[in-house]
């Protein structure tokens, strides 16, 4: 596989075209961002562990019916994935309040919901990434409607078997961004998953080992990452 041109870098990863048109790799940087990029700094180490706990996660959903960009890890920080027409929409799933639905809502920190909370936002850095609702969706053209009834239902299925996975390695899945694209006309997930994109909270203790110690200055913020990766690896 011979690597091509940069085609797109963005605040945590650089994607590269190969000499296979459906084919691209994605590169993960130590690079770490929050509120939209207004806080920057680097996480030792994040762009490996994040390669592997994103490895990890999408063969065992891939294993669980959920088709997904990813082919192969290449090296420590790469990793060959089918190339996606994005869909420019970020799909969060949340099953405990936390983030922002604590300041939408009011409720607290670690109020466990009834039932998995879905949001749409519109993946618009220049415009805050704002949160959209399926009208906006229709209006603005992002996706058609069983394009949209396919995220819905494959995000719901993707947050049951995660929650399983991460529960029988003692920590709590809080939340998770996730970002489907089309690869010959069929939806798959992309991107990646990793504590950069979730909120993963240790079973007993409660203490977060995601990206919220990078936003909220809580140190550790290495070994919080290394001990999901040791966890996810079983
Ligand atoms: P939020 O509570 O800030 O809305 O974040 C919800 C989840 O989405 C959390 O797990 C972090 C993840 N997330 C991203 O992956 N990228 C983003 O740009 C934001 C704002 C959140
Ligand atoms: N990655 C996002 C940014 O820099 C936000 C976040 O993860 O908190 O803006």
């Amino acid at each position: 596989m011979e690597k091509r041109d940069k085609v797109y870098e963005g605040k945590a990863k650089i994607v590269y075209l190969t000499d296979d048109e459906g084919l691209v790799i994605q590169y993960f940087k130590d690079d770490a961002t929050a509120f939209n990029a207004q806080k920057k700094g680097t996480i030792v180490n994040k762009g490996a562990v994040n390669n592997k706990v994103s490895t990890t996660l999408f063969t065992h959903l891939a294993g669980h019916g959920i088709p997904n960009h990813f082919v192969k890890q290449l090296s420590d920080r790469e990793m060959l994935c089918k190339k996606l027409s994005i869909i420019p929409i970020e799909v969060i799933m949340r099953n405990i309040v936390a983030g922002s639905l604590s300041k939408r809502t009011g409720l607290a920190e670690g109020y466990v919901l009834k039932r998995p909370v879905i949001e749409f936002y519109l993946k618009d850095d220049a415009l805050g990434d704002p949160m959209i609702n399926e009208s906006h969706i229709d209006v603005l053209e992002l996706a058609r409607k069983e394009t949209l009834d396919e995220v819905r239902g494959c995000a719901h299925k993707i947050n049951d078997i995660l929650k399983d996975f991460f529960n029988s390695r003692d920590i709590i899945l809080v939340d998770f961004k996730l970002e489907f694209g089309f690869h010959h006309g069929k939806v798959l997930l992309g991107d990646e998953i990793s504590p950069d994109t979730c909120r993963l909270w240790d079973k007993s203790t409660k203490e977060k080992m995601d990206k919220d110690r990078f936003r909220r200055d809580l140190g550790n913020v290495t070994n919080a990452y290394e001990e999901v990766l040791k966890r996810v690896q079983g």
